[in-house]
């Protein structure tokens, strides 16, 4: 079943038909009006999570459809992105005071009109998600304003005053508060003072609303912790608009918050990969080794039905697991014959090493204890830590499969890589002692659907 649902309203069959095309990779049911009117009465019957129009149209144009949908209570949340040949700034300047969110020239359509689409409806999403706090002790306000925004698409709860709306916040954490000020118990400017100085809260916008014009006074709720101050008596319509404008720019805020994270972690990814290339470039026997067993962990993951995150976590995880191996000297990490105990020790150390490196990277935490933890051994005779079992984590068990099957397979200064079946039978002789048996049978299910 499609998820969303698109309304098409233009009166040229060709624009009708081709926006239906570009929007066909969107799985939503996409319904087309031909004018104005019929995609008002089709709008105001079903429910439709954007509508996309024309301007110019016969009996009702575009922007006459978009007032009338924003002026209705059960449509005025739909968001609309208007399309036009017409694209002077007047015609822009129309549909955007007549409530459209976006706006498109007809000759941009094939390029932009599937990101402007979803762009719009992630956006509208984060606004029908968020959770407005109205707190008044004003029956009569605490009803208007909660019905008020409602219609127009936010979630709603209220408090009849300052104490009752901290002890909701308890357990339940708003996107925005609108506050009264002049309550009893506490006031707003305690209530927002009580807010802005919980860690937990501080970051929640409140909007004061009070009859009290005065400049000083309104000054003095700023200086509280409010973001916005409304005077009574307000309009729904401009309460509806101060609260999307101030929850849009929170949206903006997470939405670069975001992308800061990704580029730093896509940065972080590129100086980890020099790493692994620099480590690898020491030893040609385990060139490809660490990319291996990040291939190899992703896809048993992946059979598993691991999410996204997950399955991006685990590779990073098995392309970084040997890491700390660059603090192993040359001497040992290169040794063509079999090691001292001493040397052993050595290189034992590697796993915590490579943790101590990761550590510093917080974004980086899921993937500690794949590299912690890859020697471990299910009998408990593993290292740096001897853990047994269940308590050796479940992606660092996963690694320790991958990590033995690519060694084996691999040649190594001592000895040639087995053929394949040899490794395998190998494998199998340790599950249950070395290796976790869940894991095995995962990773056999991981060759046999590779080779299939
Ligand atoms: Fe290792």
């Amino acid at each position: 079943m499609s998820e969303r649902r698109i309304l098409i309203v233009d009166d040229s069959a060709v624009f009708r038909t081709s926006m239906k095309k570009i929007l066909a990779s969107m799985n939503a049911e996409i319904i087309l009006a031909q004018d104005g009117q019929e995609g008002l009465d089709v709008a105001l019957q079903e429910k439709f999570d954007i509508v996309v129009s024309d301007i110019d149209m016969p009996k009702i144009n575009g922007i006459e459809l978009c007032r009338s949908l924003k002026q209705t209570p059960s449509t005025q949340g739909i968001p609309v992105v208007m399309v036009s040949t017409f694209d002077s700034d007047s015609d822009v300047d129309k549909g955007f005071q007549a409530g459209a969110s976006a706006y498109l020239s007809k000759y941009e359509i094939q390029d932009r009109l599937l990101e402007t689409v979803e762009s719009v409806l992630s956006k509208s999403k984060f606004k029908r998600n968020r959770l407005v706090m109205v707190v008044d002790d004003s029956k009569v306000v605490l009803q208007i304003v909660e019905k008020g925004l409602a219609e127009a698409g936010f979630r709603v709860i209220t408090a009849e005053n300052g104490k009752k709306a901290l002890d909701l916040m308890k357990t339940i954490q708003p996107d925005l508060v609108l506050s009264d000020i002049e309550m009893p118990d506490i006031n707003g400017f305690e209530f927002c003072q009580a807010v802005h100085t919980n860690p937990d809260l501080s970051s929640i916008p409140i909007v004061a609303m009070s009859s009290v014009t005065d400049r000083g006074y309104m000054k003095r709720m700023m200086q509280h912790g409010a973001s916005a101050y409304l005077c009574k008596p307000f309009n729904i319509d401009e309460l509806v608009i101060l609260v999307e404008k101030m929850l849009s720019d929170q949206f903006h805020m997470l939405l670069m918050e975001r992308e800061r994270l990704d580029s730093e972690r896509n940065l972080m990814i590129a100086s980890i990969t020099s790493l692994i290339t620099a480590l690898e470039a020491r030893d040609n026997y385990t060139r490809g080794h660490s990319e291996a067993v990040g291939r190899i962990v992703s896809g048993m993951l992946s059979i598993t039905g691991g999410s996204p995150k997950e399955i991006e976590t685990v590779t990073i995880g098995g392309r970084l697991h040997d890491i700390g191996k660059i603090g192993v000297r040359d001497e040992i990490l290169l040794k063509p014959g079999r090691l001292t105990e001493e040397e052993f020790a050595h290189i034992k150390k590697h796993p915590v090493i490579g943790a101590n490196i990761i550590k510093s990277i917080p974004s980086f935490s899921d993937v500690i204890p794949i590299v912690l933890s890859h020697h471990e051994r299910l009998d408990g005779k593993g290292y740096p830590q001897g853990l047994k079992g269940d308590n050796i984590h479940l992606w660092a068990r996963m690694a320790a499969v991958a990590d033995t099957y690519h060694s084996l397979t691999s040649d190594r200064p001592y000895r040639k890589g087995m053929v394949q079946g040899k490794a395998l039978q190998i494998i199998e002789d340790v599950s249950g002692t070395q290796l976790c048996p869940d894991c095995v049978g995962l990773f056999f299910k991981w060759i046999a659907q590779k080779e299939a």
